[in-house]
């Protein structure tokens, strides 16, 4: 029997790159874009590898043995899981699959595609065994994989993707849901430049290294943002929520890690009513996220986004 998982795409609202030096940050998952996974069963007769997995990911062009390409990512995440739930392919219950995996979420637009590839590429790989991940398990197994793609990532990524709800997150504690968070008419816009996020990660980190002082005090205005848009967000104050964006943007500009691209977006989003706006993630290119006061107001914020040349643009209630 076949079995497919899915997981979501994640936006930040607030602290990354300061996330990375211990400040909190807040993560919302966007439910409406995601990648599957889904294991199918091969017949064991005639078959070349029947102790191997075979990945297909038709969206990349690509089809190889898992323990043959040890160092790709979805062969680790596969094989971690395997190993994690102690499963070999001596075990009586072992049987061989192939897992196909296909994503709607754009990679390298800063919209968590990696770990949300992951996340169910795992769960896939554990519910073919009968052995359903926990969200934390399940959240560990990503970390893995984006450590070994992404320099010193903070794990907020996997954590908001494996939980699918809004997370405050703070590197090296358990996150706290934020069940109580409000409703965000939320409109995001991809510039449609991929940039890894390895390399504005490395450019902070670099500038950290070289005269930390400025470096942590900008970090730690983030973090105030942070807490105060927590506030907001558990409170519904909208305009002073998105007034807490308009700042957090100013801040990553400071950070050097926003882009013509992205500033032109939030500018746009911004003349167009949007309440506030800023880019998500690593940044250099990928997305930014707006805040409208309702539905109608997203729908002009939408419109105004694809005329100042959004690649993409998707409304999510996160
Ligand atoms: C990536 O979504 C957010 C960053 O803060 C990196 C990280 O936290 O790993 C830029």
């Amino acid at each position: 029997m076949n079995v497919t998982e899915s997981a979501c795409a994640k936006i930040i609202l607030c602290g990354e790159h300061a996330v990375v030096y211990g400040r909190p940050a807040i993560a919302l998952p966007l439910p409406d874009l995601r990648a599957r996974a889904t294991a199918s069963p091969r017949p064991a007769a005639h078959d070349m590898h029947p102790d191997d997995v075979e990945i297909i990911a038709p969206d990349i062009g690509a089809r190889y043995w898992a323990r043959q390409q040890p160092g790709r990512p979805l062969a680790t995440i596969v094989t971690n899981t395997l190993a994690f739930l102690g499963i070999t392919p001596e075990d009586a219950n072992w049987r061989p699959f192939n897992l196909t995996v296909q994503s709607d979420i754009p990679v390298s637009s800063n919209l968590g595609s990696g770990a949300a590839v992951s996340i169910c590429a795992a769960r896939a790989t554990a519910a073919f065994f009968g052995r359903p991940l926990s969200a934390t398990d399940a959240s560990a197994l990503a970390f893995e994989v984006e450590r070994m793609h992404h320099g010193t990532p903070s794990g907020i990524d996997n954590t908001v993707i494996a939980h699918e709800q809004p997370v405050w997150f703070i590197r090296g504690n358990a996150p706290e849901i934020l069940s109580g968070a409000a409703h965000l008419p939320l409109v995001i816009g991809d510039t449609g430049r991929s940039v890894s996020t390895r390399i504005p990660v490395g450019d902070v980190r670099a500038a950290w290294q070289r005269d930390p002082t400025p470096m942590e005090q900008r970090f730690d205005e983030i973090g105030a943002i942070a807490h105060a848009a927590r506030a907001a967000l558990l409170a519904g104050d909208l305009p002073g929520l998105g007034a807490l964006m308009n700042a957090n943007h100013a801040a990553l500009q400071g950070l050097t890690v926003s882009a013509d691209s992205l500033d032109a977006l939030c500018e746009a989003a911004r003349t167009a009513g949007a309440l506030g706006a800023k880019m998500s993630g690593g940044g250099r290119g990928g997305a930014m996220l707006a805040l409208a006061r309702d539905a109608a107001d997203a729908a002009t914020i939408d419109a105004a986004l694809r005329a100042a040349g959004a690649a993409r643009v998707l409304r999510s209630q996160g």
